[in-house]
């Protein structure tokens, strides 16, 4: 099968990237549960079996404690995390990769059960929509995780914003120290920076509510303290300014899609990373998506998302629509994924029972086509 607009080579940041498959973040919980949050050799592993695809986005990184809900997640607030990170970064390297750190904070999306009780922070005292995974219990098997409501955050205070400003700003620092080609700020999915982007979940009167303009400033603040630790051009955002998963929703999504445009392209980020639209699984196609008004405003690299397969983000890429397209879910069970879209191979179904928990098994082992041949 020919999918060559896929497998063209992409100037990222002054990366040559050899394909515009892009490995999208994924969430899989295996860092240790103690010292907590501190990467291991198995992500390595996992990583570095993935290394061949144009650029591996990684899982999204706690960059803060209070910014941290969900048992063994990685963190790069301390050296033990950047240790634990540059072993990754290595195999990565070693196995002819690139790959970036997704940057994180969960704001109210956070359960007082991982913050010692206190409340989680957010722009305003308004609850996301659904449940979330708790802490184990005390005789936790390593099965599921027990399901908790959101709650009502605590109105973040000027101090509250400085704080996770200056933690984006040390986890780009840290990013690097752990041998990071670069960092993706997470901007999407209902957490911190789309809480405050979002109309349905801000509804401050300061200076980062109500309009357009004061909605992306925590974006523009965060951008800054994150481009002040590394360039530009070496710095993605990642966005999904339609999805309404959550509790998020916004009374004009293009309008907002608009300004986070103008704001990347104003700084000179490497690229935008664009969640819609998504078929089934992680949000609804939108009505209205924005991606041509994302296209026509920002001209550095765009990253489309959601429920691609191979000649769809081929065909994506080749109208020009966007330059690169990121795959999440066929990277779970598909770790010679670049190998199976291009010689028009079937696709192996991933086992979410094994999706956020477990070690080993549903995480590393998903064998390559090769090994079957
Ligand atoms: C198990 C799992 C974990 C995920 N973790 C993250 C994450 O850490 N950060 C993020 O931005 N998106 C995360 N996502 C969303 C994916 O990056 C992607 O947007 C979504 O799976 C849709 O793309 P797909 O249709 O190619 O799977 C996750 C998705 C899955 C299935």
């Amino acid at each position: 099968m020919s999918l060559d607009a896929l497998f063209q080579s992409l100037q990222l940041g002054g990366l040559t990237l050899p394909n515009r498959v892009i490995m999208a973040p994924l969430t899989r919980a295996r860092a240790r549960a103690t010292p907590a949050n501190v990467p291991t050799p198995l992500m390595a592993q996992y990583y570095s079996q993935r290394a061949d695809c144009g650029l591996i986005v990684s899982e999204a990184i706690a960059i803060h404690p209070k910014g941290m809900g969900w048992y063994r997640v990685s963190g790069l607030w301390n050296e033990e995390q950047v240790t634990g990170w540059s072993v990754v970064t290595k195999s990565v390297h070693d196995a002819g990769g690139r790959i970036y750190a997704q940057l994180w904070h969960m704001g109210r999306l956070v359960l007082p059960d991982y913050l010692g009780g206190e409340l989680p922070i957010g722009p305003s005292p308004i609850a996301g929509v659904g449940e979330t995974m708790a802490p184990p219990p005390a005789d936790y098997d390593g099965g599921f995780l027990p399901m908790k409501p959101y709650v009502v955050p605590r109105e973040m205070a000027q101090a509250d914003i400085d704080e996770v400003i200056a933690a984006f700003g040390q986890g780009a620092a840290h990013a690097l120290e752990a041998g990071f080609d670069g960092v993706e700020i997470h901007g999407a999915n209902g957490y911190i920076i789309d809480q405050f982007l979002q109309s349905n979940s801000n509804t401050r009167t300061d200076g980062y509510g109500g309009s357009v303009e004061n909605r992306v400033r925590l974006l523009r603040e965060v951008v800054s303290a994150v481009t002040a630790r590394i360039a530009p051009n070496r710095v993605g955002l990642r966005i999904s300014p339609t999805s309404e998963r959550k509790g998020m929703g916004d009374a004009n999504p293009a309008a907002l899609a608009e300004a986070i445009a103008s704001l990347a392209q104003e700084f000179g980020l490497g690229y935008i990373h664009l969640i819609e639209p998504i078929a089934s699984g992680f949000m609804e196609k939108p009505d209205k998506p924005v991606i041509d008004r994302v296209r026509a405003l920002f001209r550095g690299v765009l990253i489309q998302n959601g429920s691609f397969d191979g000649p769809t983000a081929d065909a994506c890429i080749a109208a020009g629509e966007a330059d690169a397209v990121s795959f999440g879910r066929p990277y779970i069970a598909n770790p010679d994924l670049v190998t199976r879209m291009r010689e028009g191979l079937p696709l192996a179904a991933p086992n979410f029972d094994f999706a956020y928990v477990g070690e080993a098994r549903g995480y590393t082992d998903y064998p390559p086509l090769s090994d079957g041949l």
